[in-house]
């Protein structure tokens, strides 16, 4: 169940050895236009985003560089702030884990884990992977090496600071039982279940060997496990420690974003730590799929990144939002190429969405009549469904609902033959399609927020619409009809 009140969503915090790729852009959107959603519905939101920052990787990258470690991450955060920003991305706040307010917050948490009696320390031999940041047992290995980074991992033998993490495993499985939603999707479950049932148990969570990190309380000869630390931003990034009445306000969180490669951390690792810090847990963590390339993950090491920047300065940024929701089921893997943008772009955005409001508008200004009628495109308008679908996080479904609503628009007018209406009949007409669009303007904000604000202002309505708005009523438009929406793109 959703909080009627609040909502607060989190993207994971993203390593800071790149810039952002469109894997990354897809997660922060997915929190976007869940923000965005819950923002209509009147709920206080809160959408935390930001960088992963104590981690190896960024130390390898700022050597690589040529920087120091500090200044390099300082860099590359501004550059993910900023893409995020110019991505049209609305978070509410954006942590970066060598701030100050997040070490407070991971020491108040290892406080309470030590207070507890569940920190000790012993010794850890075993393998460990730079670039995933974790431990892999050998049964991990695939021909001796990462299975997703395809290098050998390092052999590692020190003295750590450890987490009694397996005194936790009867409470999480009876909790992943008694919550069926908490991790979704479905299939995920599985997935989770057997790892905590097969491969669950204490977690080293200092380095000996590492400098750059957050010291470890009363052992500065260690630093904590980066893992450890990033968890506790979905805390120290709404107060933990420092402001305890916002932190009240929002936790627990009512949704986690993840990619699939992390959902062990957020499913079984961090619930485990929430335990033992006497916290409560978060509401649902939702892993989505990869994007690939040609059926290859997008990433980094495998340098097939698509930069979403530069996707934006070629396309209509409402385009690439439209097309990565559309394309894949929410939590399946989807491939990218931009011939299936283009198709999608000219197909519906051009001719279903533009066309519809471009007749509409072409309609009302050459028939300046009275507009009056009976709703009966209200019918059509699946707003329960659509609501539904948001609030188990199936944007894809939600978006392909509001979708079937523009086609009903557009067979009304067809099917009518509108522009050979007269009188009351022409009146009815353009009153149905007016407030379809009002509210289609309302309900397609969260997708495509350029889009819908240019419908907005096409109608002649004030801003400030809820989705409370989106029933058929009396309304006041001044329509004008504007630029095309979607230009059609011939060549890519
Ligand atoms: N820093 C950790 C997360 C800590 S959260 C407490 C991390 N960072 S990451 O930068 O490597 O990845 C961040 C997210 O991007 C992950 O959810 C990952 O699944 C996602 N993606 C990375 N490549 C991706 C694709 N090709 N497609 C979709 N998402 C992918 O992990």
């Amino acid at each position: 169940m959703i909080d009627l009140t609040k909502f607060y969503v989190t993207t994971p915090i993203y390593y800071v050895n790149d810039k952002p790729h469109l894997g990354h852009f897809y997660t922060t959107l997915i929190a976007d236009i869940l923000a965005r959603w819950h923002r209509l519905k009147g709920e206080e939101v809160f959408f935390l985003t930001g960088t992963d920052e104590n981690s190896q990787k960024n130390v390898k990258a700022a050597e690589k560089a040529g920087k120091d470690v500090k200044q390099y991450v300082d860099e590359m955060a501004s550059i993910w702030k900023k893409t995020w920003e110019k991505l049209n991305i609305t978070f509410d706040d954006f942590i970066r884990t060598t701030e100050e307010r997040h070490k407070i917050a991971v020491y108040e948490f290892l406080k309470r884990m030590i207070e507890k009696g569940d920190i000790y320390k012993g010794k850890y031999v075993g393998y460990y992977c730079v670039d995933c940041e974790a431990f892999l047992t050998k049964s991990d290995l695939v021909d001796g090496k990462c299975p997703i980074h395809k290098k050998e991992p390092i052999l590692l033998e020190e003295e750590n600071w450890f987490f009694a993490a397996s005194k936790y495993k009867q409470a999480l499985l009876e909790y992943i039982e008694k919550h069926p939603d908490f991790i979704q999707p479905e299939a995920r479950k599985n997935e989770v279940l057997n790892y905590i049932n097969t491969g669950f148990g204490d977690i080293s969570i200092s380095r000996q060997s590492q400098k750059w990190g957050i010291p470890f309380p009363n052992d500065p000869s260690q630093v904590v496990y980066v893992w450890f630390d990033a968890l506790i931003n979905y805390l120290s990034g709404i107060g933990f420690g420092y402001d305890e009445e916002k932190f009240k306000k929002f936790w627990p969180a009512d949704v986690h974003l993840v990619g699939k490669d992390i959902i062990k951390f957020h499913c079984a690792i961090w619930p485990a730590m929430l335990m033992s810090a006497g916290l409560p847990l978060p509401k649902h963590v939702y892993a989505h799929g990869f994007w690939t390339v040609k059926g290859e993950k997008m990433s980094k090491s495998l340098g097939n990144v698509v930069d979403p920047v530069k996707l934006a300065e070629k396309y209509p940024l409402d385009a690439i939002r439209y097309f990565l929701i559309r394309q894949v089921p929410f939590g399946e893997d989807g491939d990218f190429s931009e011939e299936a943008l283009v198709e999608r772009l000219n197909n519906e955005l051009a001719d279903e969405l533009g066309n519809l409001v471009n007749r509409v508008l072409t309609l009302a200004e050459r028939f300046n009549v009275e507009i009056k009628g009976r709703p009966e495109l209200e019918k059509e308008l699946k707003l329960e469904e659509i609501d539904k679908h948001m609030e188990k996080f199936r944007v894809d479904l939600a978006l392909a609902e509001i979708w079937n609503f523009v086609k009903a628009c557009n067979r009304y007018i067809n099917e009518k033959e509108v522009w050979k209406l007269k009188g009351e009949e022409l009146s009815n007409a353009l009153y149905n399609l007016l407030e379809s669009l009002r509210i289609l303007s309302i309900l397609l904000y969260p997708f495509l927020p350029e889009t819908a604000e240019k419908i907005r202002r096409m109608l002649g309505i004030e801003e400030g619409q809820s989705l409370n708005d989106c029933k058929f009523g009396e309304f006041k438009w001044k329509p004008k009809k504007g630029e095309i929406l979607f230009k059609k793109i011939k060549a890519y």
